[in-house]
């Protein structure tokens, strides 16, 4: 049985279409992408998955008393796939210590900056190409990482830089990011379906495929 995967996207959708494409063109081993979820029902995400005939899961956050709420939901429609591991992509909502513990060790995200710099409470989309361009860093890029209590904390699992030029706005930074995103991704979860990370500590470990 192979492994089954979750999407949960708020937004266009640009990094899970990089995902459906890895994973149609087989760079997944063993994986299956089985249902996508939002919190908003009218993003593009859940578009891109019902025109490939794959299972949507959209639940309105605006319906949910609180977040304890809503990510207990998620958690069981989740579970009525038997999903195996959750990918964030472009997800905007902060999940509860709840559901996490649900999934340890087996949620990841990709954050639109080099983590440990641009990440926590509030930085998600442009706000985070705006501080890096506030700060006068030099390089961006993007950050796949494991998803553990916190905010943009748990282990690096890749990264790739992007120069910040003197002329970007938060738009084309943004967009040469959103680039290495797409290559990025789909060969972070292609090494996670190889089970080839190991978690050391803060760190992770690429093995080599066996
Ligand atoms: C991406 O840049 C992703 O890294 C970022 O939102 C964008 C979603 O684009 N995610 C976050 O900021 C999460 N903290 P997409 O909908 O086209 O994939």
């Amino acid at each position: 049985m192979g492994l089954k995967i979750a999407v949960l996207a708020s937004g266009g959708g640009s990094n899970l279409q990089a995902l459906l494409d890895a994973w149609r063109t087989q760079q997944f081993r063993n994986a299956e992408i089985v249902v996508v979820g939002s919190d908003k029902p009218q993003a593009g995400a859940l578009k891109r998955a019902g025109a490939l005939q794959i299972p949507t899961l959209a639940l309105e956050w605006s319906k949910f008393s609180n977040a304890i709420a809503f990510n207990q939901e998620m958690a069981l429609r989740l579970a009525e796939y038997n999903v195996d591991v959750v990918c964030l992509a472009g997800y905007m909502r902060i999940l509860t210590p709840e559901f996490v513990r649900k999934f340890p060790q087996r949620i990841l995200n990709i954050h639109p900056a080099l983590l440990p710099a641009f990440g926590g409470k509030g930085m998600y989309g442009h706000h985070v190409h705006e501080a890096v361009l506030k700060s006068g860093a030099k390089f961006s890029g993007c950050t796949v990482h494991y998803v553990d209590e916190g905010t943009d904390t748990g282990p690096i699992i890749l990264q790739a830089t992007v120069p910040v030029l003197d002329q970007d706005t938060a738009d084309t930074l943004a967009e040469r990011v959103l680039i290495e995103e797409h290559r990025l991704y789909p060969r972070a979860v292609a090494l996670y379906c190889e089970n080839r990370l190991r978690i050391v500590g803060k760190r992770v470990h690429i093995v080599e495929k066996a």
